[in-house]
Formats: structure tokens, sequence, C-alpha cells
């Protein structure tokens, strides 16, 4: 079962970090749905980001709930840091060397919604086994790393299958699409299915993000 709503969220990889707290105020102010925050570890990917400390500071800033992308080796180690800091969404990767079962649930445990990320060469049926564990999927539509990045048009075909596979299992699980997300891509996935949609650089190098927010949601809402 998909879900209808379509939530739309920045991803603050693209905002000025020395303004935190007032870009996630901006973007909530202009109709975002989530927050995400991109947390890198400089082994998983080669970029450096943030940890739990940043996340509860920027937490005191709104109630808008957060959805945290853990592109780190070790997620099992740091969930509960996370969970206390304020994350309502814990996606991790499932090319970890750590238990993917036992990762997600450790997110659950702290009654946080779960999800599982995936790289764009990740044959997506690795997905499958966990679908009727997870709250949502993230098919990654760029290389995990950094922002501003072009759309890889081959998702598309990603994110078909992994409906067709949500639609037979009969499973209640969100997919949400990240990077290269723009006013010409979002519809290409919302059409396919995907119902979360993250967006960094289109919406925060907008100059009216509230229209840009409102043209991402498209006519699925
Ligand atoms: C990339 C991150 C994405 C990225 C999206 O590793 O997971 O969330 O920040 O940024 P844009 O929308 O600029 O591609
Ligand atoms: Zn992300």
């Amino acid at each position: 079962m998909l879900g209808r709503e379509v939530k739309i969220a920045p991803s603050v990889l693209a905002s000025d970090f020395g303004r935190l707290g007032d870009e996630v105020c901006r973007v909530v102010e202009a109709g975002a749905d989530l927050i995400h925050f991109d947390v890198m570890d400089g082994h998983f990917v080669p970029n450096l980001t943030m940890g739990p400390q940043l996340i509860e500071s920027v937490k005191r800033y709104t109630d808008c709930p957060f959805d945290v992308h853990l592109m780190i080796a070790n997620p099992q180690n740091y969930i509960n840091d996370f969970a206390d800091a304020g994350a309502d969404f814990i996606t991790f990767h499932i090319e970890i060397e750590g238990s993917v079962e036992n990762t997600v649930n450790l997110i659950k445990a702290r009654q946080i919604n779960a999800g599982i990320a995936i790289r764009p060469k990740t044959p997506i049926s690795a997905l499958f086994p966990y679908l009727a564990d997870v709250d949502l999927v993230l098919p990654m539509s760029v290389e995990p790393g950094f922002g501003g990045q072009k759309f890889i048009m081959s998702t598309l075909d990603r994110i078909d299958s992994l409906r067709k596979k949500i639609l037979e299992s009969d499973c209640d699980v969100l997919i949400e699409v990240d990077g290269g997300i723009n006013l010409e891509t979002a519809p290409l996935v919302l059409d396919r299915g995907a119902t979360v949609l993250v967006a960094g650089t289109a919406i925060f190098n907008s100059e009216n993000p509230r229209e840009t927010i409102r043209q991402l949601r498209g006519r699925v809402s």
C-alpha cells in the first residue's frame, strides 16, 4: 500500500550551515513537511557533515518532523544518539557491514520511523526482504555524498520495480526519493508512486521556496 499524501523534505545539506536554525525556519515557513538531515562520516561516503548534537540544537527551532539520512558505516552504534537528538525518521543504508535487521529493530525500539536507503548501483531487489519491516525505503537517485548532482534516470525503473513489489506484498511502506529532485524530475517519480521527495538545491537555491515546494508537490496531494 502506498501513501497518497506527498511530503516534501528539504535537505539542509544545501543550506547555509552558518545560519542553520534560521534556514530550517525559512523552509518550514515555506511549507516543508519534513526536514532532511544528511549525516556523513567520511567512510561510508567521502564527505563529512553533521552529528546528533547539531540535530539536537536545531530541534529547538521547530516542531517539523526530522528525517535523518545516515550515510555512515556503523549506524547501529548511533541510533540512540539520533533518537535522543529528536529524529522522527532514521534511514540507514542497506550496504552497511552490520546487520540490517538489528539496525531496523534498534530504530523501531525507539518508536521512530525506520527507513532503508540503497545506492544506485545496488540491485533494488536487495530491499525486497525488508519491505514488511520498515516504514520507508529510499532508492537514491544520485551517488550518496554530495548535493547538487544530476538525477540518475535509471532510478525510474527501480522505483517501478519497488512499487510493483510493494503492491504485490501489500506492505505499508513509503517510497522516498533523494538526489537531483527538481521541478523536472519530481513529476517523474511521483507518477511512479514515490510520495516523499527530498530536495536540497532545488529548494534552498530557489527565489521562492514556497512556490517551489508547491510545484514539487505536484498534482498528487
Ligand atoms: C546526497 C544526499 C541528498 C542530497 C540532495 O548524498 O543524500 O539528500 O543532499 O541534494 P540535492 O537535492 O541538491 O540533490
Ligand atoms: Zn539524503
